[in-house]
């Protein structure tokens, strides 16, 4: 299976931003989290931010949207140029008008579930979607310890993937280092985010390609 790591720059340096894009070239994207203290009690950025990360950055665009109204914003986002686009269905009036909104300005289309939202009544609809973000801590902060409480949602949403044949990736975000990210993979995911365990490490391509061998393993 093909393993992908997305480190996310909340854990980078927002007044070095360039620089902290350009340390992680071996990554697969950079992933994007948008807040807005409404969704998630936390504040990171918005579009024009978002923008010039995408001018800048050698690697493509993950964004995570942990912002309320998502119908309304997440397509301006792939408009932007993001490679993939990834809105709370807990924050989405009408998630699958939001995702083809999304694919038909050229981005994938991802929806995210925090740790106590169930996905029964998604499995049903992901051919709408091109990826889906399992949250394993609750969103808003980088840091926080590895929810495991939540793989049997991935465990579901991999079984109807392989059942249906189907092109979705699975990501798992919060609480990714070598110690949990074989738990993840084991559990279907194949897609990870890790912000703390790339951008806290001494040597952060390094710390990418253990957390790759660690997912193979
Ligand atoms: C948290 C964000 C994550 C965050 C993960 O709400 O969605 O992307 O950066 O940080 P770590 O990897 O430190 O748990
Ligand atoms: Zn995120």
């Amino acid at each position: 299976m093909t393993v992908r790591i997305n480190p996310s720059i909340l854990s980078a340096d927002f007044v070095n931003m360039q620089r902290d894009l350009e340390r992680i070239g071996t990554a697969d994207l950079v992933h994007v989290d948008v807040m807005d203290n409404h969704f998630v009690p936390n504040l990171t950025f918005g579009p024009q931010m978002v923008r010039r990360i995408q001018e800048v950055s050698p690697i493509p665009l993950d964004v995570h949207l942990m912002i309320s109204d998502a119908d309304r914003w997440a397509p301006g986002y792939a408009e932007i140029g993001a490679y993939s686009v990834t809105f709370h269905v807990e924050a989405a009036a009408d998630a699958v008008a939001t995702a083809r909104a999304i694919r038909d300005r050229g981005a994938r289309a991802g929806i995210a579930v925090k740790p106590g939202t169930p996905v029964e009544g998604y499995l049903d609809l992901l051919p709408e979607f091109d990826q889906v973000l399992v949250m394993t801590v609750e969103p808003g902060f980088g840091g926080q310890s590895f929810m495991a409480q939540t793989m049997p949602k991935l465990r579901a949403l991999r079984q109807v993937v392989e059942a249906d044949g189907l092109d979705v990736w699975l990501q798992v975000d919060g609480g990714i280092a070598v110690d949990t990210i074989g738990i993840a993979a084991e559990a279907g995911a194949d897609t990870f985010v890790a912000g703390s365990s790339v951008y806290g490490a001494d040597d952060v391509e390094r710390a990418i390609a253990e957390l790759r061998a660690a997912a193979a393993a």
